[in-house]
């Protein structure tokens, strides 16, 4: 059988990753990587190749920015030729970029199955487009490979059936597990001066928190107070870097000493920085999750986490954008008096093995 998977994003290629491993184990699955080009510049794409050890995508379709419909309609554009070339048995999609839903689209247009890794997540709130992108691919999808409880009740409530739905685990944790102790030998601390004292980590690149420059200015309102605490790393995504350039807010983020914008930083030098961390502060999913896992308490700069276990057992509190909260839930988490996080079930580095078995027995 042949699975086309699709990686687009930053987020996506952690999570391919352990997924094509995991399929080269099984001699009756052939796997062909499709980079849409949604993330192209090296720091955001090549260098997760590189450390990761994915090999050199079997297409990149290099669609680039634009906007969500541009985007999305570029991707499909470029994406049906390869489909009908390749003739796939399935296309495996991860996460919940724009390259989710396109790809998936175009599969089940095409009458191809469609696998969804991380399915059934809802952060309840469509004024996110990665909800929008998760409703509509869990909804075209034949296989919802799930991380958590939460989300399997999510897909049973929409009127998917038990037989799509399988629980497996986490694959970017599989991805966490396998390479942090290569992350370990990373420099980055030493290239900060950084070591042996408290920092905090921020990261910020959702729309709803960084395009707007009322709710961007309320956050630096809180990390002015955290800055001079502790210094806070601020690995920038180019959104978030076109957001500051120009703005009244570049000058505040200038006359803060201790907030230290840096580059996107590369898989293994985040695993290491996010791992030392006092705190971290962040508006991804992801990285509520490898926070979980790392035993790190994290901040969610939203309203809302599609993520719940993250708080249920983990480490993670939904803190919301307002400066006095953010405030006082930074000072319980570097109080030492937070929570014990727990690894959530099943996230225990074999994800990617249970889809590949699933995948190799049904599809
Ligand atoms: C996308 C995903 C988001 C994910 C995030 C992770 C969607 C709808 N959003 O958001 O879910 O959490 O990736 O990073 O799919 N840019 C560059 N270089 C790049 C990529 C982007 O400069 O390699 C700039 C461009 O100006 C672009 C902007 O960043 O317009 C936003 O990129 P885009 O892919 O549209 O969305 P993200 O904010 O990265």
């Amino acid at each position: 059988m042949k699975i086309i998977n699709v990686a687009g994003a930053r987020p996506n290629f952690m999570k391919i990753a352990p997924l094509a491993a995991a399929f080269a184990n099984f001699a009756r699955i052939e796997s062909i990587l499709v980079h849409t080009g949604q993330h192209y510049d090296e720091r955001m794409s090549q260098t997760f190749f590189r450390q990761l050890a994915i090999g050199q995508p079997d297409v990149n379709l290099g669609v680039g920015s634009s906007s969500h419909a541009s985007q999305t309609a570029a991707i499909m554009k470029a994406f049906e030729p390869v489909v009908l070339r390749h003739k796939p048995t399935a296309v495996l999609v991860v996460g919940d970029v724009n390259s989710t839903v396109a790809c998936a689209l175009v599969a089940a247009k095409l009458g191809v199955k469609v696998i969804h890794v991380e399915a059934g997540l809802r952060s309840f709130d469509k004024s996110m487009p990665e909800e929008i992108n998760r409703i509509l691919t869990d909804a075209i999808s034949d296989f919802l490979f799930c991380t958590e409880k939460s989300a399997v009740e999510n897909l049973r409530r929409e009127g998917a059936t038990d037989e799509k739905i399988f629980l497996v685990g986490n694959v970017m944790i599989d991805t966490l597990l396998a390479w942090k102790p290569k992350a370990e030998g990373s420099r980055i601390l030493d290239s900060l001066n950084l070591d042996g004292q408290p920092y905090a980590v921020l990261t910020l690149h959702r729309p709803g928190n960084v395009d707007d420059a009322e709710v961007f200015s309320r956050l630096l309102d809180a990390i002015e107070v955290i800055q001079r605490d502790m210094p806070v790393i601020f690995p920038a995504h180019p959104r978030t870097r076109k957001d500051i350039v120009g703005l009244p807010l570049r000058r505040r983020i200038e006359g803060m000493a201790n907030l230290r914008v840096i580059e996107p930083a590369g898989y293994l030098d985040f695993i290491k920085l996010m791992s030392r961390a006092a705190v971290v502060l962040t508006d991804s999913g992801g990285i509520q999750e490898e926070t979980t896992v790392l035993k790190v308490p994290c901040l969610t700069l939203r309203k809302n986490t599609e993520r719940p276990v993250t708080c249920e057992v983990g480490s993670n509190v939904v803190v919301g954008t307002r400066p006095e909260n953010i405030i006082a839930a930074y000072r319980e988490a570097v109080s030492g008096r937070g929570r014990k996080p727990k690894r959530p079930p099943l996230w225990d580095g074999h994800a990617a093995e249970r889809i590949a078995a699933i995948l190799a027995e049904r599809l």
